[in-house]
Formats: structure tokens, sequence, C-alpha cells
């Protein structure tokens, strides 16, 4: 694999069919130093709805788009997350077709493709102030409701993640939003309302998931910080929404699935871009719960246990049967060579299980998406690699070789800049996470 500079070549950079102005109204003046992860994208408006971590640039997919040799009609994005791709491309005039696991990260990706009326959004704020005043202090909000002990004050073991009043204030919030008739707006204030919920809490999200507050025991937050978070971020949607309001004419579809159902239909399309989960055993149901526990997303622990299961297995906080590659291509089996003679120091001796239904699941992925392409249609993946016990798994390289093998060719197969290992491996600066292109 070639493994280039922290970069992206210039060349990369240049655009090959004219952008709509208003994809140059969105993005800026800005020019990208890396295409990929984590850079940028949250300072746009949209993308800073929410901040996930791990959204790709819109220019990656801009770049799809702008050098396919045809015209594109139809995007498509396996893997949601925050939208990206979906929003990207409607951006840039284009349809699109997309797939997420996540409850509430699809309605985040649904909410910001959405056409609302400004006037109407407006009205549906004032009611649910409304309605929440109303409630005022109502104290069955939280018999209503079941949340992990950890969640609300006094907690477990004396820590806790809301102060009380912050709670009740969400929970209260929550059933006015309930109470509006027109699901479209229900979703957008209920994106608002998750997103509001980390600055309120006693913790932090980073790369290493979920972490209390230097301190947190003073930080005394209360149910009207809450409520000035939530008017904040809702005058900043506003005014997102009006702004860009000529952007939803083009139709993107995201749909609530886990891709890896047999029976999910994969609409003919000319170019997928995507960044599956990495199989660094990171799991996005855990980092990203906080949302959907206090939003009603997640009722129980076994409702929990459900969604942990439909994520692909890049894991390993379910137990699940794992499942080998008939015919494993040379990158593989060298890395699981590594592994096995390295089995004693792996945290757990799950991980080479893991690995191999992994990418058991990515080529069942991929061919798939070799089915449902257009005769020119090409797929962009960004994901990175992961180590193990020094092992360092080449995600980008192991995916071109099953692709190759099963048909596809490779148009681009490049690690664009070096991640830092995953929590349990210390985090060290060294890993690459690569673009590969299939043609
Ligand atoms: C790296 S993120 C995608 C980020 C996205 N490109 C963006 O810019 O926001 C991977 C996403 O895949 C989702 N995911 C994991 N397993 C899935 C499955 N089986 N089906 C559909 N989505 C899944 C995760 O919930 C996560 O949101």
């Amino acid at each position: 694999m070639h493994d280039a500079s922290d970069q992206a070549s210039p060349s990369r950079l240049v655009e090959q069919k004219t952008v709509p102005a208003l994809f140059d109204k969105w993005i800026g003046e800005r020019i990208p130093v890396f295409l990929g992860t984590n850079y940028l994208s949250q300072e746009l408006p949209f993308s800073n709805w929410y901040r996930f971590k791990e959204a790709f640039s819109p220019e990656i997919v801009k770049q799809a788009i702008t050098e396919h040799p045809v015209s594109v009609e139809t995007c498509l994005d396996p893997f949601s997350g925050s939208g990206t791709t979906a929003l990207t491309a409607q951006f840039m005039g284009i349809s699109s077709v997309s797939f997420e696991v996540n409850p509430f990260l699809a309605d985040l990706g649904r909410a910001k493709v959405e056409t609302y009326d400004v006037k109407e959004i407006h009205a549906a704020f004032d009611e649910i102030m409304a309605v929440a005043e109303k409630l005022g202090s109502a104290s069955d909000v939280f018999s209503e409701t079941w949340l992990p002990e950890t969640f609300v004050e006094p907690g477990k073991n004396g820590k806790w993640l809301f102060n009380v009043d912050v709670a009740h204030r969400v929970l209260t919030l929550r059933k006015a939003i309930s109470s509006l008739p027109n699901p479209a707006q229900r979703r957008l204030f209920r994106v608002i309302l998750g997103s509001s919920l980390i600055e309120n809490s006693n913790v932090t999200i980073n790369g290493k998931g979920r972490r209390y507050r230097n301190k947190w025991q003073y930080r005394s937050k209360t149910g009207s910080d809450l409520m000035r978070t939530f008017q904040m971020r809702a005058a900043q949607c506003f005014v997102d929404i009006e702004k860009f309001s000529l952007k939803s004419a083009t139709v993107a579809n995201i749909e609530l699935q886990d891709i890896r159902d047999q029976n999910l239909c994969f609409p003919k399309f000319d170019v997928s871009v995507f960044s599956p989960p990495y199989p660094n055993s990171f799991d996005y149901t855990d980092v990203y719960n906080v949302e959907l526990w206090m939003m009603g997303y997640l009722k129980s622990r076994e409702n929990n246990i459900e969604l942990r299961k439909k994520t692909i297995t890049s894991h390993l906080q379910v137990t699940r049967p794992f499942s080998v590659l008939a015919e494993k291509p040379a990158s593989l089996m060298q890395a699981l060579f590594e592994l096995e003679k390295r089995r004693e120091h792996l945290w757990d001796k799950r991980i080479t299980g893991m690995l191999e239904t992994y990418f058991f699941e990515m080529s069942n992925l991929l061919r798939r998406l070799l089915t449902s392409k257009k005769p020119k249609g090409r797929v962009w993946i960004i994901v990175g690699n992961s180590q193990y016990a020094g092992v360092e798994i080449e995600t980008g390289q192991i995916l071109a070789e099953i692709a190759e093998d099963m048909g596809f060719s490779i148009v681009m197969n490049e690690v664009s800049r070096k991640l830092r290992t995953s929590p349990q491996q210390g985090g060290a600066p060294k890993l690459g996470e690569s673009i590969l292109v299939l043609g």
C-alpha cells in the first residue's frame, strides 16, 4: 500500500465539474489539508448541530461526485452516522439513500436534510415552551421513564451524569416535544434537545469515550441552563434552515436499518461514499448512549443489547456468533498469523474472532455494493487501521484485497493520515486511515 504523507495531494482537490453555488455557500473558502474523518466539519452549518467526532469532511463526498467519470444521479451511504454524505449530496443537488442503525443518529441525519416551513418551526418552538411551562414541576416525568442508575442524581457510587433538575427539564421538554402533531418537527426538536445534553451533564465525550469532567461535583448545572442551551441551539438551527432553505428540494432518504439485513434493498447507485466503524473495539452505541437513553430511544437494558447486536462486529460489547471468510486475502491471513503468535498479549482472546467476523460482514456488504452499483459506479471507503498486541490490522488494504478478489477494480488505495490507536492501545499516534476507491 502506498503510504502517503499527512496531506492530500493538491491534484486530488482539483474540481472536474461545476460545483453548485449552494455547496460553496455552505463550505465557504476553506481548503482541507487532508480528507478524512474529524476534520473541521463540526464548524459548518448543519454539521455543527451535534458533535459527532467520527464524521468525515464534506469535501471527500464532493470529490467523489466531481471526479466521477459520468454524471452522478444517486449517492449511497450504508453508514450514515451524522449524515455527511446525504447532506453534501443534497447541497450538490444529488439524491441519496443512506442507512444507519443508531436511531438518534438516523434522526440527526434526517433532521438535517428535511424540508421545513420556517414560520411553522418557530410556532412549534413557542408551543414546546408553553407546554413545558405548563408541565412545570410535574413529578410524574421520572416515574414514566426508565434510565440506567448512573444517569440521574443520586446516581451510583456517588456519581451521576445529570443533576436531578437538569434531568427533570429534559424529560419535561421531551414530553412537550412529543405533543407536536408534525413528525418532522418532533424529530427536529428531539435532535436539538439531544444535542443540548452533554453540555449540561457531568461528563464529556472524546475519542476515548465518556469521561467525568474535572471537579464535576462543583458544576451545579440546573434546568434553566439546559433550557438556555436548548433555546440557543434551536436559534442556530433555525438560522441554518432559513439560510439554506433551497437545498432540501433534493431527495435524501435516511433509513433506520442494520446494513447486514439480507432483505434490505440497495438502490442502483453511481457513487457510494462511506466510513464504516473501524475494527478498533469502539462501540458507538456505548459512546453516544446518553442521547439514546435520555431521549427515550432506549427504554430498557434489553433494547440496549439488541441495538449493540445490530451494529457491525467491530467491538466486543456483546456476545454473538463469529463468522469466517471462506477465502481470506493474504494480508488478513498474515495479520491473523501474527496475532496468533502474540495470543497471550491480547487483552481479550475473542479479538481474532471479532476481526474475522468484521471482514466477513464487510465482504458481504462489498458483494452487495458490487451488484447494486451502476456499470461505471464507484465505492469510496474511508477506513482506519487498528492495532492489537503490536500487530497493525491494515483494514484498507484487507478490504482492497477482498474487493479485488470479488471483481472490483482498485481506482485508488492511499493512506491519508495517521490516527491514534484506540484507547485499548494507549492512544499513541501511529495508525493509518485509508481512502479506498473501488470501481
Ligand atoms: C464512522 S461512522 C460514519 C460517519 C459518517 N461518515 C459521518 O460523516 O457522520 C459509522 C456509523 O455506522 C453505524 N453502524 C454501525 N453498524 C451498523 C450497521 N450494522 N448498519 C448500519 N449502520 C451501522 C454507526 O452507528 C455509525 O454511526
